[in-house]
Order: C-alpha cells, then structure tokens, then sequence
C-alpha cells in the first residue's frame, strides 16, 4: 500500500503543477538523447496533468555540472518529451527568476514549460531553502515523479515540498509499490543477483540481502574484492582495496551461518590482459588466476550455476553487468542473466541504467517484471532506508 497523495487525490485542473522529473539521461557525442527510458515512463503522469487541465511546470537535473555548462542545456530532454507527448514543450533558458515568472503567468492549462538543468544553481545540492522557496514560488503544487533522484536531498527534491502541497506522480508511486514488494512480502525463493564494478554503492543492499534473500550471486567488477579477500590471486582484475575488509566480514559472515542466504561467487572467469574488442582471452577457473590478465566476465560454468539456480526463484531482483557487455566477448555473462530473467516464471525485478540497458542490447527489457529508472535510489531503496523525496510528499492518512 503506497501512503502518500498522488496526483489522483488533488485537483489540479487550472493549476500550476511543478513537477521534478528525472531526465538524468545518457546523450549521444552530438546530444540527443540515446536513452528514453526515464522519459516515457514519466508520460501517464505528464498526460494525465494535461487531461486534468494542469499548466505543468518541468523540471529535472542532467549531469553533475559545476555551474553552468553548454553541453548540459536540457533542450535535447525538451525536444525529445514534445515528440512524445505529440504537443509543444516549452524550454526556457533559466530556471528560477522574473523571466521564468513572467512566462509561467501566461501559462494556458494543458501547457508544458520546461525549466534549465537545475544543477546549473549550486544551491541545488546545498537544499539551499531560499532557493527551494523561489522555485516553489513558481507553482500552486509540487510532484515528484523523479523516483531516481528522490535519494538525494536535493533542493527541487525536499526543499520545494516545505513551501507547496507535495504529490507523489504515477511513476514515483509504481516505484515504491513494487520494490515494497521485494522487502515486505516477496515470494520465495527469492534470489538477488548483483554485478556492476562500484562495490562500494553495494555494500549496503548487500547486508540487507544476507538478511532477507535466499540466494545472493555475486558477479561483475565488484567479485574480484570478494575473490581478493578470500586469498585468490586475481592478477590485474578491480580491486577496491578500502573495501577488503568489509568484504572479508562479509564472508565471514556467510561462513558462520550468520547469513540467511547461500551465497555465490564466480567460480570461473573470462580474462583478459586488456578491455578491447581485439583483446585475446582465457577462460580460468578463479584459483589459476594469471598475474596479467584482468577479469572481465564471468566464465561458462558460473553461468550454468547461476543461471540452473535462478531457475527455482520465485522472486528475482538483479542490479548490475556480469561483466564489461558491451565488448561481445565479455557479454555472455549478461547476456545469460538477462535470458534467466526472461525464462523465469517467478517476479523479476531490475534496477539500474546499466542492466536496463543490457536489457534492451539483449532483446529481453518486455520480458520483465518491473524495471526500476532509479540505480542509486532502487539500492537505497532496499536497503531498507526511506527516501527524503519520498518521506516529505503528503500522508495520506
Ligand atoms: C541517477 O542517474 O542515478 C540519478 O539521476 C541521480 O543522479 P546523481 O547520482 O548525479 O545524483
């Protein structure tokens, strides 16, 4: 059960509705954008505030610049959002101040203005309220349909929400409806597979996951830590050396049965001595490890493990590449995951850019459950922590 208003409780025929996407999108070298994605599932929440008669008011982050940048405008995200929605969009060149004012004034219900990347305002990050105030000032009401952001305690994301009545939008409350799921009553088996290389973003979900799964695989970048802490030699593979430590209580863990879960991790893997199409590779066992060579995929027998065992979930949760998938000769891992999910008659949940992204390379993005647009705000999420972009939208009760 979601417990804060959305936009199905309020009126906002004839309103000004701010709404705080995120359109945080990946653009091609000559800036259009090369993953819709995070857009079109915005759409039910912009069309029906549109229906409703709303005058919506757009805004969103892109990047992380340092003030302002060129190459961050968000006029490609405008353009791309007015082909969807099939009617003008409006980009104004500012953000906050009397022009953006002046033009939100003359606003017709059912019009979409698009404000500048909100990070060009460093008082975005620093949740400045004087900031947060002005932008509110721009509206009668607030949505966050930005589940990807809704981690950060951003401006336009908890500061905005003192000054206006904040709503949840469709996307935001699909979000947390269905990553609940996974930490209030999932069907079990439930089995979570992680890879991607930044163990340190995982290391949270991975103790809440000793707690609540009943199988957690290991693969991508990040296993090498593992593999590392267990006293392999894993030549010139990632390591994250401050996390060795962590990594060896957390094997420790599992080894004391201090852990609900069975716990895997590679038990071969692709190598090679560079990340290049035209590389050569071997595949090893993890204990013949050689001193040169890099681990860049999980190997064949890994696969039949993880892929044998996925089988029998009835929940899966997946976040993160098994290895670097967009060079064909590491992409049998992925790919393999990516087919498990499809197969699998049970929940497939995934979050993540990079999975999602693997996902549609691959031919299996329909074939899901549920893909989260949140990375950093889905691990987070299931963590168990609540979000502050969450927390300060409206009770419902
Ligand atoms: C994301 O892409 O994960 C979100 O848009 C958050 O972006 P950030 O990590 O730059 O805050």
């Amino acid at each position: 059960m979601f417990s804060k208003l959305t936009i199905r409780d309020y009126d906002v025929s004839n309103k000004k509705v701010l709404v705080r996407v995120d359109y945080n999108v990946p653009l091609t070298e000559d800036g259009q954008v090369a993953d819709d994605t995070r857009i079109l599932a915005t759409l039910p929440t912009l069309r029906y505030l549109i229906n409703k008669g709303a005058k919506v008011i757009l805004v969103t982050h892109l990047g992380r610049p340092k003030g302002y940048d060129p190459r961050l405008r968000v006029d490609p995200l405008a353009e791309a959002l007015a082909r969807y929605l099939g009617r003008p969009v409006r980009k104004i060149d500012r953000t906050v101040g009397e022009e953006v004012k002046a033009f939100v004034e003359i606003m017709k219900p059912g019009d979409v203005v698009f404000l500048e990347n909100i990070r060009f305002h460093k008082e975005e990050k620093e949740n400045d309220l004087e900031f947060a105030k002005e932008l509110a000032s721009l509206a009668d009401v607030y949505v966050n349909d930005a589940f990807g952001t809704s981690h950060r305690k951003h401006a336009s994301v908890v500061g905005v929400p003192n000054f206006l009545p904040a709503l949840a939008g469709f996307l935001l409350e699909r979000e947390v409806i269905h990553l609940s799921k996974l930490l209030e009553r999932p069907n079990r088996p439930f089995h979570a597979i992680l890879g991607g290389n930044k163990i340190s973003d995982k290391l949270g979900v991975i103790q809440k996951f000793l707690q609540i799964v009943d199988c957690l695989y290991i693969g991508g970048g990040m296993c090498f830590t593992f593999l590392k802490a267990m006293g392999y030699n894993v030549g010139q593979s990632i390591v994250w050396e401050d996390y060795l430590e962590e990594a060896k209580r957390i094997l420790e863990e599992v080894k004391n049965g201090n852990a609900n879960c069975r716990f895997f991790l590679p038990e071969d893997v692709v190598l090679a001595p560079e990340i290049k199409a035209s590389a050569p590779v071997k595949i090893t066992s993890v204990e013949n490890f050689y001193d040169d060579w890099r681990g860049l995929d999980i190997g064949p027998r890994t696969i039949e493990t993880f892929s044998k065992k996925l089988l029998e979930a009835k929940t899966i949760f997946w976040n993160g590449p098994m290895g670097v998938y967009e060079i064909e000769k590491f992409s049998k891992g992925t790919k393999a995951i990516c087919e498990a999910l499809a197969y699998s008659e049970g929940t497939t949940i995934v979050g993540g850019g990079d999975s999602d992204a693997a996902l549609r390379e691959f031919g299996y993005s329909g074939l899901m459950s549920f893909v989260s647009t949140g990375g950093g705000a889905s691990l987070k999420f299931l963590e168990g922590e609540s979000l502050p972009g969450v927390d300060v939208l409206m009770d419902r009760y």
